[in-house]
């Protein structure tokens, strides 16, 4: 038995932003945020925000996959901006999108979204519990920017992107590794909105994304590597069989490192964050997605997909297309 993505969708934010723009709102430009980090510009949402994104996403990877939203057991979503606390915004796409007869539920680990929502899916497969799953890495991250901080307000960008999966008889490939070091949590964070009770008088404040840019960098270009080494030893995988290394689009400059460490030509690391900048957990499904649509991937094609990011978490998962 092994799980089969048969069908990919993605909705980018429907504004693009250029390096340019940004350089009218804060002193950077465009010269340094693309040397540092590959980004040329992004795309931010105006209109359909999270969840809507997420839902259009998952209707195009439906019609991609030939599947009717009423055959879905289950819908997971990655996601880090949520539009309510509650209810979870799965439960949002189930309804947007006609999925009556799934269940839906987010899954929390930043950056890392997609990975760890698609093992979580994955998991429910194995254990027979489930048959089609919709799997989403959504981020409507420009809401939870602080605009007039150039440190990070460059590198983010809002979409969705989303795979349909399915449990098939036939043998195949499909292992995965998530991982998380709390110690690190600091490094990488976005406050809840924040206010007490009536006791202690607390006013609610905003929380906005703060990054320890280097450590960010360093931890990236370690564990990734490891985590996909450790992968192709577990299943016994040589590099040269893996086609495409699918890395989230954090910065080029990781990209470009992690391709040294593991001694492989950069043409095995597709990359589109010069379009899209960082979007969170949706970057992984947004990049497949286009692979996907300009038939770069093949069936019997092994992939390795990674993402990492606040938590700090990270993980791989090594599929066959
Ligand atoms: O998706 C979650 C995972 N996130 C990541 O993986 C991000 C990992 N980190 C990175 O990609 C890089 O650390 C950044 C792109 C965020 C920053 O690049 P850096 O080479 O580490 O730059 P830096 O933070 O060391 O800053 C260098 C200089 C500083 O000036 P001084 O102190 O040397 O005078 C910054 O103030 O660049 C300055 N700077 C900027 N200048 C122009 C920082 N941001 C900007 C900006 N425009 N937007």
């Amino acid at each position: 038995m092994t799980t089969k993505i048969i069908g990919t969708g993605s909705c980018p934010g429907d504004r693009v932003v250029t390096n340019d723009d940004l350089a009218q709102i804060v002193e950077t430009s465009d010269e340094w945020i693309s040397t540092r980090t590959g980004i040329r510009e992004r795309r931010l949402t105006t209109v359909l925000g999270t969840a809507g994104m997420a839902a259009e996403a998952a209707r195009k990877a439906c019609q991609n996959a030939g599947i009717d939203p009423e055959e879905l057991d289950l819908i997971v979503m990655g996601t880090s901006t949520p539009e309510y606390c509650f209810p979870n915004g799965a439960c949002q796409v189930q309804a947007e999108i006609g999925a009556v007869n799934a269940v839906g539920f987010d899954v929390s680990a930043a950056c890392s979204g997609f990975v760890f929502a698609l093992m979580t899916a994955h998991s429910f497969m194995k254990a027979g519990t489930y048959r089609n799953a919709l799997v989403i890495g959504a981020d409507d991250i420009s809401k939870i920017i602080d605009w007039s901080d150039r440190k990070t307000c460059v590198l983010f960008g809002d979409g969705a992107g989303a795979a349909v999966i399915r449990a098939e008889e036939q043998d195949g490939i499909f292992h995965g590794l998530l991982k998380s070091d709390g110690k690190k949590w600091d490094v990488l964070t976005c406050g809840a909105r924040t206010a007490g009770n009536f006791l202690t008088e607390k006013k609610p404040e905003l929380g906005y994304v703060f990054m320890d840019g280097q450590e960010v960098f360093k931890f990236a270009v370690k564990k990734v590597p490891e985590c996909i080494r450790q992968i192709l030893e577990e299943t016994n995988t040589s590099q040269e069989e893996i086609r495409y290394y699918i890395l989230h689009q954090a910065n080029e400059r990781i990209i470009d490192s992690v391709a040294k460490r593991l001694k492989e030509p950069l043409e095995k690391f597709p990359m589109n964050i010069q379009k899209y900048g960082n979007t969170s957990a949706a970057s992984i499904p947004i990049l497949l997605d286009e692979m996907n649509r300009e038939g770069r991937l093949k069936r019997g094609d092994k992939i390795i997909l990674s993402g990492f990011g606040g938590g700090l978490t990270w993980g791989a998962i090594l599929l066959e297309w």
